[in-house]
């Protein structure tokens, strides 16, 4: 029986944890100034760390149409689940437990509070921490059953074409989507820059944070949250012809978290304790006492 269940798991949740697919995009982007990685070494297929990323991509790339995110965003936009603090949410998030090498892998709060500490530190408005802080709550949707591939991985526009920037395109020749008329043109249900707020983006973390988020902070902030995972358009351009002149503006804000959340993570854990303070203060000044999850 635990041979069948966890052969099933692995199917479904190829990555060891969520924070393999963050390890792989690092080794994709890796920091300007560090002595880059072989290209041999990013795309060698006998890794076996890479054949999880790759069947990760596999089953994202399979599954996320258009009306699977419909779909998603009905269910969990009602935010009927849990109700509770920031502080006590990310507590939560904290209690997804990472199999993968426990020696080096920070939690998931530590994770988001060298993000907001390498903003700080960089002397950034205090929403601007905040965002860095809160940017990965969204991952909570794997606690809520939700696959690996429906939570992280790199977010794409749905109802248009694929673009062969996204990693491992060759996989959206599995998606339903890829032979819909309706949805494989260029622009597919869009227009040239309609601007991506009446853009659908594929379902994950970030779209489910935005849309816990959107009332309360600014633009920027959402842009940030909203987009840090569309590295197709980020870091490759491939959806200038949706964007508008107010969304080309705003990515600057975009491009401008990105590095904070790939470069900042540093084997010395932060201090939690010590740190919980100045991050409750932040919260309570942008974002109300709950949040519905
Ligand atoms: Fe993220
Ligand atoms: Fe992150």
């Amino acid at each position: 029986m635990k041979t069948n269940s966890s052969f099933t798991e692995k199917q479904i949740n190829p990555l060891q944890s969520i924070e393999q697919w963050e390890d792989d995009v690092l080794k994709r982007y890796p920091e300007p100034n560090e002595p880059a990685k072989a290209p041999e070494e990013y795309r060698n297929y006998q890794d076996p760390a890479r054949d999880t990323v790759k069947e990760f991509y596999r089953l994202n790339h399979q599954y996320q149409s258009y009306d699977f995110v419909m779909e998603k965003k009905k269910d969990f936009l009602q935010f009927n689940r849990k109700e509770m603090p920031v502080w006590k949410a990310m507590e939560f998030l904290n209690t997804l437990v990472d199999d993968s090498d426990p020696d080096i892998e920070l939690d998931q709060l530590q994770h988001l509070l060298q993000t907001g500490e390498a903003i700080r530190h960089d002397g950034h408005p205090d929403w601007f921490v905040l965002t860095g802080f809160i940017h990965d709550m969204g991952k909570v949707l794997c606690l809520f059953g939700e696959p690996q591939w429906a939570v992280v991985g790199d977010t794409f526009p749905v109802g248009c074409q694929f673009s062969d920037k996204i990693v491992y395109p060759e996989f959206f020749n599995s998606n339903p989507d890829a032979k819909n008329e309706t949805y494989n043109s260029k622009y597919g249900i869009y227009s040239h820059g309609c601007g991506l707020r009446n853009v659908t983006m594929s379902w994950g973390h970030d779209e489910y944070l935005y849309q816990i988020t959107k009332d309360y902070l600014p633009e920027q902030a959402l842009y940030m949250i909203r987009y840090h995972s569309f590295y197709s358009q980020h870091r490759e351009n491939a959806y200038e012809h949706l964007m508008d002149n107010h969304d080309r503006k705003m990515f600057e804000w975009v491009k401008k978290f990105n590095p904070y959340d790939l470069y900042s993570k540093n084997p010395v854990p932060p201090n939690v304790r010590e740190l919980k303070p100045y991050y409750e203060d932040l919260i309570s000044k942008y974002l109300p006492a709950t949040v519905k999850l």
